[in-house]
């Protein structure tokens, strides 16, 4: 993570009936994962959108976002390049009609990084999120949802260099959570992730529950769960071969189930 960014701070705002939140602060730090969960309508892209746009009191909510501790300076907040936050939902597109390694060279350019291989170094990595492999001389505009959305969070991670990334309802998007996940992680980046999808919410430290426009529980994972969240593992994978099957125009039979 960027030095400069050690904690994201969300302190409460205003429930949709105007009442006050009962959190006292939400703290991101390098490194941890932060799941959404809730019912539709119940203000969890409100919240991804306060960090994104580092709320100050200025947004439906009224939360106030603050970066170490304090109100972050106007660059940070309004500069592309400076903003330590990269959101990517279901409807990112590259809209350039360039190659992925025409599209990328041109973000390390814009960037003024010289380090060598970057490039290649960032269609690998998007390359460990997707099924599909991303070739580099493909055209971004015609990439597939997920190698799509793969390749803009290995952007975001390695050329952007941007410490705190947001996903917003990726589930169903071709794209291995549980890899992003884990490859995040060990890049010390802060993730957020607003999800249905019980893998993904068990895998991050903590769950933020909302309901009403408000945030009514921190659930942190330990004991019990992290028991769970094996025998959820082996489901999950159970249903990722099932899928792989269908795709591949397979017949599914009670067979598959005695493995
Ligand atoms: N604290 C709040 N005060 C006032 N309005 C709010 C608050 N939180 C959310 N809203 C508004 O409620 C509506 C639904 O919120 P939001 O889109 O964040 O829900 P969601 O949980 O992301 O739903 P979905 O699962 O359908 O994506 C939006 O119009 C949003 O601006
Ligand atoms: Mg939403």
């Amino acid at each position: 993570m960027d030095p400069e960014i050690a904690e994201i701070t969300v302190l409460p705002g205003k429930d949709k009936n105007g009442g006050t939140e009962h959190f006292e602060r939400i703290v991101i730090r390098p490194g941890e994962t932060l799941s959404i969960v809730g019912p539709t309508g119940s203000g969890k892209s409100a919240l991804i959108n306060d960090i994104e746009l580092f709320a100050s009191n200025d947004t439906v909510t009224g939360r106030t976002v603050l970066v170490n501790g304090t109100v972050p300076p106007e660059e940070i907040v309004r500069d592309p390049a400076k903003k330590p936050v990269a959101l990517i939902t279901q409807g990112t597109k590259c809209l350039a009609d360039l190659a992925v390694r025409e599209f990328l060279e041109m973000h390390v350019r814009s960037r003024k990084i010289v380090r060598k291989g970057i490039v290649e170094e960032t269609i690998a990595l998007a390359n460990e999120f997707t099924g599909e492999k991303i070739a580099a001389d493909a055209r971004v505009a015609s990439l597939s949802g997920g190698q799509t959305r793969s390749l803009m969070v290995a952007d975001a991670v390695t050329i952007g260099n941007t410490p705190i990334i947001i996903l917003d309802e990726i589930e169903n998007a071709g794209i291995f959570r549980d890899r992003v996940i884990e490859v995040l992680k060990a890049y010390k980046k802060a993730l957020v992730f607003v999800t249905h999808d019980p893998l993904v919410a068990l895998m991050c430290d903590r769950r933020i529950v909302m309901c009403n426009g408000t945030v009514v529980r921190v659930i942190e994972r330990c004991g019990e769960e992290d028991r769970a969240l094996e025998a959820i593992r082996k489901m999950d994978g159970l249903l990722c071969a099932l899928r792989e099957r269908i795709r591949a125009g397979e017949s599914i039979t009670e067979a598959v189930f005695a493995v």
